[in-house]
């Protein structure tokens, strides 16, 4: 069975642990720094900040940035629910807008068309590794002075017109959860160009204190421990082939599937591949996905249900375009550690399947 995904651990990781258990530092510490200025260097040097999770980068950039009670944050409806938690969680309300079918992101009219007196924010996701579009937005939002955030979860070293992801607004948060491009264990962590806002969510992550028991504000504990930088650092030599593996795999897939959508890349995007998305247009999608698992072959549905018909939110908004997409992807494994002969069993499972009908 080839699995739909395949986190790349290595020795060089295990001996970093190693290092850090042996120091006796576990907690935040000088690891930990030292990742947040590797990181940096991936965003044009802009300020980096470690948490303990991509959901509490969102959560602690939003209250960084003054995201609160009686603010609208306009974010898509087709991503993983982190997304709008880490608004509700500020208190909040993410208001959903409607994507683009071919690239699966925020689509640029949608979000102008959802802008109330109360909207503060954007927050574009770049889904499966493919830059939003960033202009158009960008635009929008500095006409009606709104923040752009960016949940680069699952973008981390994509980028668009020669600009990274995670540099385009106020703040963007990354994830390493151990399925996306590069993992810490878990882990997250928010960029911004500004050295106030990166230094608000130095102090929510550390109990609201910069000096030790001189709380300035109300806290969290979302700190990354040292062991978990560790991790992240190495797996940081390591990204970028792993980035041109997945694009080669994706090349591949691209050139040899048939009978299906394969996922566009946009002029000036450099999509990283976290998942290869195609749309089953002619079958059902699940019975495809059944299919593909008799012939060995793993695949995932990110995501089967949007995020405004979750029962966490259970909200009646009409986003046609979403509920679509949630009908028809299907991600494919395109991970670094796939063999020249998986690939071609995965394309051969696919074509087979997409001819016969399922
Ligand atoms: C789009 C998106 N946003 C946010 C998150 C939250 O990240 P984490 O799982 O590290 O909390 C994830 C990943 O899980 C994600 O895919």
């Amino acid at each position: 069975m080839i699995p739909a995904a395949k986190p790349e651990i290595g020795a060089e990781e295990r001996a970093a642990v190693d290092r850090v258990m042996q120091s006796g530092m576990l907690a935040q510490g000088p690891e930990v720094a030292a990742f947040e200025q590797d990181f940096s260097a991936l965003v044009n040097g802009l300020h980096a900040v470690a948490l303990n999770s991509g959901t509490s980068a969102l959560h602690m950039a939003f209250l960084a940035g003054g995201i609160g009670a009686g603010d609208e944050v306009i974010v898509p409806s087709f991503s993983f629910a982190a997304t709008a938690n880490a608004v509700a969680l500020t208190g909040a309300t993410p208001v959903f807008a409607d994507i683009e079918l071919d690239t699966f992101n925020l689509e640029p009219a949608a979000v102008e068309a959802a802008i109330t007196s109360r909207t503060k924010a954007i927050m574009p996701v770049h889904l499966y590794g493919h830059p939003a579009a960033m202009r158009p937005i960008l635009d929008i939002a500095q006409k009606h002075d709104l923040q752009v955030y960016e949940d680069a979860a699952q973008a981390v070293a994509a980028s668009l017109d020669g600009t990274p992801v995670g540099a385009f607004g106020i703040a963007a948060s990354f994830s390493f959860y151990p399925t996306k491009n590069m993992t810490s264990g878990e882990g997250g962590m928010v960029t911004t160009p500004s050295a106030e806002l990166a230094r608000s969510v130095r102090v929510l992550r550390n109990q609201g204190m910069e000096k030790r028991y001189e709380n300035e504000v109300v806290g969290f504990n979302t700190r990354m421990t040292d062991i978990h930088a560790a991790i992240g650092r190495v797996q940081l030599t390591k990204l970028a082939g792993w980035t041109a593996k997945r694009q080669a795999n994706a090349a591949f897939l691209s050139e040899h599937l048939e009978g299906v959508v394969t996922p566009p890349t946009a002029p000036g995007a450099v999509h990283v591949f976290h998942q290869y998305t195609i749309r089953i247009v002619d079958h059902d999608r699940d019975a495809f996905q059944a299919e593909l698992e008799k012939r060995g072959v793993g695949s995932g549905v990110y995501y089967p249900t949007p995020i405004h018909r979750l029962p966490s939110f259970a909200l009646d908004v009409d986003l046609p375009t979403t509920e679509l997409a949630t009908r028809q992807v299907l991600s494919l494994p395109v991970y670094p550690a796939l063999t020249q002969a998986e690939l071609e069993t995965i394309v051969d499972a696919v074509n087979a399947v997409a001819k016969a009908g399922s």
